[in-house]
């Protein structure tokens, strides 16, 4: 597995790979099964697969939230390389950022709802970031979980408005065996909060509005900043503490529903 701290290298290794096909899977490091599914989907699906591992500052709406984000490098490494992955790309700010974030992407509508609202400008930062990685990487596909379903689609619409050649692939959300979807800030949760995470996948599964499910989560003990429902499945957001976890269902397997 060859790792790329200087993207001008990236881009050089990239040019040689001519036909072969390439899938990336763009990653904040401290990786878990989820990010495992995305990369093991590309891994089949693909010639060749690149991962990044960048902490990206821009999204980050809350300092805080920024430096006690985990970083765990060598086991990342070491995960991605059993799993076949052909190269790693470790940039720093100023490679991704020459302009300092002068230059951005922003969406007009669906940014500024559900994870938005409560997170001012999280999207953008996000949207530039994996525009930014996508030309720098020039991937045939790019996969993202449907956990982030929210991001998922404002990807799959950037994409399609920049008209971008690059295939955007949807994985399930891989979950723990209690139900709590993969996240890296679930290692953040005390052993009393890991106990009630599982309601939040619950509380959405089975309520028969989101203002029920908002109330069942209240009653299990989350702090809630959404439920809503949109594009056929209920998204959620909400804390325990200051860990803020997300998840969505489909609306066809609310048992309430
Ligand atoms: O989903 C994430 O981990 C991040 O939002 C992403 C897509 C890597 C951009 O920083």
């Amino acid at each position: 597995m060859k790792q790329f701290a200087d993207l001008s290298a990236w881009r050089s290794y990239r040019r040689e790979l001519a036909g072969a096909s390439l899938g990336f899977v763009p990653t904040m490091g401290a990786l878990h099964a989820g990010h495992e599914a995305l990369v093991e989907a590309s891994v089949a699906q693909n010639d060749m697969t690149a991962v990044s591992i960048f902490i990206n500052p821009t999204q980050f709406d809350q300092a805080a939230d920024l430096a006690a984000y985990p970083k765990e490098l060598e086991r990342d490494l070491g995960m991605l390389e059993r799993c076949g992955v052909d190269a790693v790309l470790l940039p720093d700010y100023e490679q991704l950022y020459p302009d300092g974030f002068r230059y951005r992407v922003t969406e007009g509508e669906l940014a500024a709802r559900f994870c938005g609202e409560h997170r001012p400008g999280h999207f953008d930062g996000v949207l530039t970031v994996v525009m930014r990685l996508l030309n720098v990487v020039r991937p045939d596909r790019a996969y993202f979980g449907e956990k982030d379903y929210q991001q998922l689609q404002l990807v799959r619409g950037m994409v399609e408005s920049f008209f971008m050649d690059v295939e955007i692939v949807a994985c399930p959300t891989v979950r723990a065996a209690d139900g709590v979807a993969m996240s890296s800030r679930n290692q953040r949760l005390d052993p009393a909060q890991r106990k009630v995470a599982p309601a939040l996948r619950r509380a959405l599964q089975n309520s028969s509005s989101p203002s029920q499910a908002a109330r069942l989560l209240q009653r299990a003990g989350f702090d809630v900043d959404y439920v809503d429902d949109f594009n056929g499945r209920r998204l959620a957001a909400a804390r325990l503490g200051d860990v803020r976890l997300i998840d969505n269902v489909p609306l066809e397997t609310n048992d309430a529903g």
